[in-house]
């Protein structure tokens, strides 16, 4: 039908006639020409209709937005003063010599230029997708892909697909769950991801496998969680964790510059769990915010003020500052609404100090609280902060883990609001992770990557014996304070995974059960492996400078897990129940 793209037409086609497809963009009518901006994948072309054809020009009179038409036209340079240096094809137009409508449109529910609200984007995702940000969103993933896939090829990875229809693999979130209708009363599983697969694929003997695989995990979703996702999975043996972290940041450093055309750092910097949480209150900081979070717990073991002292005299508790330069200027208000920002991290308050005059001592400086501190303890803030006159020192002091979500979640917080997020690309990896943690409630420990990790100890019995203290052999991919990825060096030897096992409280009967083809599996020569999988929808989120992943996937859940445009999840038929061998506790209004 077509001899180029609209988008693709420029000043070395003057004088040749061509074909161009696309929707009606704009329609304007000049009282005797009418202008068209044409649309296609490629961009825009403005097609001019002279009167002179009256066929032709009625059929242009009837046309309106998002038609479909086929122009054939001669280009032609647009007059002096008429070019659009806006427009790719801002030299040129198309002089129409015979026009078809291919197909008519309805008004659409929204304008492509519109911010429509998103239920409505998703509902008609399909024109959402007309829209060139959202074209681009797209063309940009695919070359994502392309370009992991070919590093990945280049350096002996082996594509191989793993099942959809499984068992729960456990990755922390909730299972989607399938009925089998040949197996009544049994399910399967949506894989919250290979894991498990990949594994068995090394002790296969694959070496070096990767997979572009969605996962699928119900949990409570944010901006960058989704109920299914992709990840680029990966898996290497005979590795150990320098092997894989090096392979990964080539990997990356390739993507950032073939794609975008940036230079990303060699090597990578890294962080231990424990300095990240101390400065930053984080396991995935920001390095590009320049706010650190500073101890001052032991300046405030013997405070009268309460509220400082008892966190400070906990073994679990935590008192920490963040001194934000420039901030004396935050109002009153400005407080008000950090403080109920941090409450939603389960702080109390957000204590602060303004400093006017820092050469002043107490005199100087300004706060609530000053009443409750003596002099060397001011001093010692002022001193441990480097605070400048000017400044203004937020306080959080309670568990250490609400301190850290608190001032964590502040710092980046203040650091937008003040627009001090410095522009460019910060990786980072996080290493030395706890190989556990204890379930607040059920006080079980829980693995604070997966059961499948490796501890930094190749004895069971060291393991056993201080589980809260060893370190895994876990890594994390930070990039401007998202995890993009994250990974281990696995257990590769039975007695280590039972003792896993066993530490995890998962019964015997549960084990094998549940597992049981996996400790089989490590009976029969594993070889040490290793591997990682990066969230693809994050970093092409990244990568396009989009606030949510919904943006760079072509058909999106919405917050609460439902599709506007196909409406899943939807009701299933009472005999396909019955097939299924499920019956409803609530009945199903008819
Ligand atoms: P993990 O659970 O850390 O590791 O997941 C890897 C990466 O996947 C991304 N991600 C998500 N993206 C969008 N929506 C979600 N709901 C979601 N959940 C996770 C994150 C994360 O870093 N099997 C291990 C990997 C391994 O050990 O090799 C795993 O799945 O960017
Ligand atoms: P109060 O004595 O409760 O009026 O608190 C005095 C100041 O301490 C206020 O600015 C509170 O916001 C702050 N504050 C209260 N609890 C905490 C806490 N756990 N961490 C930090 N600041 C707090």
């Amino acid at each position: 039908m077509r001899s180029h793209y609209c988008g693709q037409v420029d000043a070395s086609l003057v004088g040749q006639d061509i074909t161009v497809t696309g929707w009606v963009h704009r329609r304007r009518d000049h009282g005797g020409v009418i202008f068209v901006d044409l649309r296609d994948r490629e961009g825009l072309l403005q097609v001019v209709f002279d009167p002179d054809k009256a066929g032709m020009f009625a059929e242009a009179e009837r046309v309106r937005g998002e038609f479909v038409l086929a122009v054939k036209g001669r280009v032609r340079r647009r007059p002096e003063g008429t070019v659009n240096p806006n427009m790719a094809t801002g030299e040129v137009e198309l002089l129409a010599l015979s026009l078809t409508t291919l197909n008519d449109s309805a008004t659409l529910p929204f304008h492509h230029d519109e911010n429509a609200n998103e239920e409505l984007r998703l509902k008609y995702r399909y024109l959402d997708l007309r829209r060139k940000e959202m074209l681009d969103n797209l063309r940009l993933r695919h070359r994502v892909t392309q370009t992991l896939r070919s590093y990945l090829d280049r350096n002996g990875f082996i594509d191989v697909e793993t099942p959809m229809l499984t068992r729960a693999t456990p990755e922390g979130a909730r299972d989607y769950i399938v009925p089998s209708r040949t197996h009544p009363g049994k399910f399967f599983a949506l894989p919250q991801s290979p894991q498990i697969f990949k594994q068995l694929l090394m002790m296969a003997g694959l070496d070096r496998y990767y997979q572009i695989v969605r996962c699928f995990r119900d949990e409570d979703l944010r901006a960058d969680r989704q109920p299914e996702f992709t990840q680029l999975d990966i898996e290497m043996s005979f590795v150990d964790e320098d092997d894989v972290m090096g392979t990964m940041e080539e990997l990356v450093r390739f993507l950032f510059s073939t794609v975008m055309k940036v230079e990303l750092p060699n090597p990578f910097p890294r962080m231990s769990h424990a300095e990240a949480m101390q400065r930053y209150g984080s396991d995935k900081p920001d390095l590009r915010i320049p706010l650190q979070l500073v101890e001052v717990g032991d300046l405030m073991e013997a405070v009268e003020f309460k509220v400082f002292a008892g966190p400070a005299n906990d073994a679990d508790g935590r008192v920490a500052a963040l001194c934000v330069p420039g901030g004396n200027k935050i109002s009153r208000k400005e407080i008000d609404d950090y403080t109920a920002y941090v409450g939603r991290y389960g702080a109390r308050g957000l204590a602060y100090i303004k400093v006017n005059d820092a050469a002043a001592g107490r005199d100087g400086l300004q706060s609530p609280i000053l009443k409750f501190l003596p002099d060397d303890v001011l001093s010692g803030i002022l001193q441990r902060t480097e605070a400048k006159d000017g400044d203004l020192i937020f306080f959080a002091a309670d568990k250490a883990q609400v301190v850290n979500d608190a001032l964590g979640a502040l710092r980046v917080k203040v650091g937008e609001d003040r627009d001090m997020i410095a522009e460019g690309w910060q990786p980072l990896w996080v290493v030395d992770f706890p190989m556990f943690e204890r379930d607040k409630q059920s006080k079980r420990w829980t693995s604070l990557h997966h059961p499948f990790t490796a501890p930094a100890t190749d004895d069971p019995e060291v393991l056993k014996a201080a589980p809260g203290t060893v370190l895994s052999r876990a890594y994390d991919m930070v990039l401007n304070g998202s995890e993009i990825g994250g990974g281990s060096i696995r257990i590769h030897k039975k007695a280590m995974q039972a003792a896993v096992f066993e530490l995890l409280e998962i019964s015997d009967e549960e084990t094998e059960e549940k597992f049981g083809f996996l400790l089989r599996a490590l009976e029969f020569g594993c070889p040490p492996h290793g591997g990682i999988a990066f969230g693809l929808d994050r970093m092409v989120m990244l990568m396009a400078g989009a606030d949510s992943i919904r943006d760079v996937i072509a058909f999106p859940k919405t917050q609460s897990a439902n599709c506007p445009l196909t409406n899943a999840p939807g009701e299933v038929s009472a005999e396909q129940l019955k097939e299924a061998g499920i019956r409803l506790r609530t009945p199903r209004k008819v």
